[in-house]
């Protein structure tokens, strides 16, 4: 039994020390036989939560899981950089499958529509949902990994299971997000995803991702977790704004930024760029001026360029997601994203 182990962990190093987007191209490339393998005896864990009180975010910002994740974010963010989501990338049969188990998940909110209850609160038939949803998780995810992989299933799955809102509270936010992209980076770890499926990653499995959660927050009018979304760019999400606008780079029809506001562009362009699918959305759930009740955003449009706004981005992840309690207190830690320190000192 072989494992390819991927780490983002060196891309993120250089990142961070320079602050800058550094150039991923060279990571992605770097050849499978140089690729270290998880040892064949690999205990998976079952992950759990870590940071238990704000003393704790200091291990979280130290560990090897924040220097994986943050550097996974980085290599995505740099590897479809420019592309529109029709560009042609290679499809395979691994995506292929995650795809399936998306698609099932989708298909299931069909048999669980709203049921009849006061409109201010959440719909419970979403508990249902979420139910079905455990309940069949490990047998999807077997029909989706090689026999190989069966024993990280009960590690990862857990990551995909509360990916999508919390059932007692009905609600979403950056914390589920961070979840299905930790889900991601571990099936990158464990070796099903590869880098040379970085484009499809984002622009197939992420969006297809971005879809249903959309319409689990419309059909069950999920709550924005934490108050109104203050972890968040549109109440919800985080990530597609990230990865949407680093599409728009060097690109000259979106251009300048400020133009992702005017409706003819959206309209023409929101199949092919998340950052206006994004701001299609936002413009359908809410009401009024834009600069109301979107004005971060709003603020974002004033910058020159795409680089910058996507640089701008990832640092006010960082700041305003990545090291906050409410959000951290929720993350789970186990074999592949792990809350150990790192760099790893003797
Ligand atoms: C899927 O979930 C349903 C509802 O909880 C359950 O009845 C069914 O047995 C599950 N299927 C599998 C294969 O586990
Ligand atoms: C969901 O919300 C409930 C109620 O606030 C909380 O006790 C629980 O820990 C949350 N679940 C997760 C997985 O975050």
């Amino acid at each position: 039994m072989r494992y390819c182990y991927i780490s983002f962990i060196t891309f993120c190093v250089v990142m961070d020390v320079e602050s800058t987007i550094g150039d991923g191209s060279k990571h992605q490339e770097q050849d499978l036989e140089e690729c270290p393998t998880l040892p064949v005896n690999h205990r998976f864990l079952e992950p759990e939560k870590a940071v238990k009180s704000i003393t704790d975010m200091a291990l979280w910002e130290k560990s090897e899981a924040y220097m994986e994740y943050t550097g996974f974010i980085a290599t995505l963010n740099e590897a479809i950089k420019g592309k529109p989501l029709s560009v042609d990338c290679k499809v395979s049969s691994n995506v292929k499958k995650i795809l399936s188990v998306l698609h099932e998940l989708d298909n299931y909110i069909n048999e669980f529509p709203p049921i009849e209850q006061p409109q201010r609160f959440g719909n419970i038939a979403f508990k249902d949902w979420i139910h079905k949803v455990k309940s069949n998780t490990t047998q999807l995810l077997q029909d989706a990994l090689h026999d190989n992989l069966h024993l990280a299933i009960p590690e990862i799955k857990l990551y995909l299971e509360e990916s999508f809102g919390n059932a007692t509270r009905i609600d979403y936010g950056t914390g589920h997000e961070m979840s299905f992209v930790m889900f991601l980076c571990c099936l990158y770890k464990i070796g099903n995803l590869l880098p040379d499926d970085n484009v499809a990653t984002v622009f197939l499995i992420f969006n297809k991702y971005l879809s249903i959660v959309r319409r689990l927050q419309k059909i069950y009018r999920m709550e924005p977790a934490g108050s109104h979304g203050v972890w968040s760019l549109d109440d919800y999400q985080f990530i597609p704004f990230i990865w949407g606008s680093s599409q728009l780079i060097d690109q000259p029809r979106i251009f300048p930024p400020s133009k992702f506001l005017e409706d003819d562009i959206i309209e023409k362009f929101s199949d092919e760029y998340m950052f206006l699918s994004c701001i299609k959305y936002i413009k359908e759930v809410k009401k009024g001026p834009f600069a109301e009740h979107s004005n971060q955003l709003w603020s974002i449009s004033a910058v020159g360029s795409w680089t910058k706004i996507n640089q701008g981005l990832i640092k006010m992840y960082k700041k305003e997601v990545l090291s906050k309690f409410p959000v951290v207190q929720h993350v789970l830690f186990g074999s592949l994203l792990p809350i150990r320190r790192f760099p790893i000192t003797h």
